[in-house]
């Protein structure tokens, strides 16, 4: 499939700038809109080695109705892929305005300015943060959204905003994808994860922990009820995401209905897992800390994939391993000065 433009918003960040490179790869143009207020502009010319192509781009923020207005006007847009947002989830505690703000006033522009142009496929990135605690795992997509955060209600009210606007408009065609534990980069560690501050996430932080940034990791909980007493994630290749991306918006292009879908690997791992797989990946030990749980985190959560599978034909091909290979692949190329910013 190799026809339309692709708009992708949030396209130099981390997970958008990866699914550019497999739609890119997949022969779809693509036009990247981002306000980089947490990415940096470099990364299209990273993209750009990485595909021998560029894809257009606009430096633009989607709650600019005019903005986003004059980037549709130049383009033949077939769908959307909507990435752009805020994810932090302690940062949404503090600043909660600010997240409904961009992720649900900025959903609400962005469909509000497609919809003016006719385009009427979507697909949105939601989070697994919108199970909360979940009663039983693995979590398949009908299982009770609690979220515990202003970010995941930002999520969760998207979800809703997007039902309603099918239900009413039934030519909308609209693609929720659930991520679990994103993590990893492309293999040529060109463009990867390169958080601002210190890191929220596991993986980068054990990267820059293993490159020397960082002094020790904090392992959060050493009691939780699992076979090491650490929190147990799903932890998904980013490329694995960019290519479940890539099946969703086939899947839209080729007339099926919308469709709320996890993107998961359907593996359980503990933070020690991950530690061993990383001390594999890197060469050597990385020294960590036991400390306290960390408000709000759950003992264990991973994803049932099958309806990915089922809808999309679509599920993870790449292990941990392979996402601690390339995400110190990837570190090491920034701290050699290959920069992500
Ligand atoms: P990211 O911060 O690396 O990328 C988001 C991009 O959107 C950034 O480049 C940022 O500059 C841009 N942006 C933010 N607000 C914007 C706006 N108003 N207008 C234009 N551009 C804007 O984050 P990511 O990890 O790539 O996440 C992408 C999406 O996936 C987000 O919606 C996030 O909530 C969701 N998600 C991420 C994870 C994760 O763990 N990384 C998990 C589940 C869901
Ligand atoms: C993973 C595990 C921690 C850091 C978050 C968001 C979720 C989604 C994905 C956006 C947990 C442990 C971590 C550290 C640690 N993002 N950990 N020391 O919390 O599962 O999910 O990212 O939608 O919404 O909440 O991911 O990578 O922070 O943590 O021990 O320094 O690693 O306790 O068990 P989390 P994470």
């Amino acid at each position: 499939m190799s026809t339309g433009e692709i708009l992708v918003t949030g396209g130099t960040g981390f997970i958008g700038s990866h699914c550019c490179v497999s739609l890119m790869k997949q022969g779809y143009r693509v036009v990247v809109v981002d306000n980089l207020s947490n990415s940096d502009a470099g990364v299209i010319d990273r993209i750009a080695s990485i595909t021998g192509s560029r894809p257009a781009f606009y430096i633009a923020d989607v709650r600019n109705a005019d903005e986003m207005d004059r980037v549709l006007r130049r383009h033949d847009i077939s769908a959307a892929i909507h990435f752009a947002g805020l994810k932090a989830v302690g940062e949404s505690v503090a600043v909660p305005l600010r997240y409904f703000d961009n992720n649900v006033g900025g959903t609400i522009a962005l469909c509000q300015v497609l919809n003016t142009h006719g385009i009427k496929r979507l697909i949105f990135s939601s989070s697994a943060t919108v199970y909360g605690a979940p009663d039983r795992v693995p979590v398949a997509e009908d299982a009770p959204l609690r979220p515990a955060s202003p970010y995941g209600h930002s999520k969760a009210m998207v979800e809703q905003i997007l039902a309603d606007l099918s239900h009413a408009d039934p030519e909308w065609r609209i693609g929720i994808l659930r991520y679990f534990n994103p993590a990893g980069a492309h293999e040529s560690g060109l463009i990867g994860e390169s958080p601002r501050g210190t890191p929220n996430n596991l993986v980068p932080f054990l990267a820059q922990v293993a490159a020397g940034q960082r002094d020790a990791l904090n392992i959060f909980g050493n009691d939780y009820p699992t076979p090491d007493g650490t929190g147990i994630r799903d932890y998904i290749h980013v490329m694995d995401l960019a290519e479940g991306h890539c099946a969703a918006l086939e899947a839209l292009l080729q007339g099926q209905p919308g469709f709320t879908v996890n993107l998961g690997s359907g593996r359980g791992h503990s933070v020690l897992d991950v530690v061993r797989a990383f001390e594999a990946a890197c060469g050597h030990a990385i020294p960590c800390h036991h400390a306290p749980r960390r408000a709000g985190d759950v003992a264990e959560y991973y994803a049932d994939p099958s309806r990915a599978m089922t809808l999309l034909g679509w599920e993870s091909r790449r292990d941990l391993e392979s996402i601690c290979r390339d995400a110190w692949h990837s570190q090491c190329r920034q701290s050699n000065g290959a920069s992500q910013r």
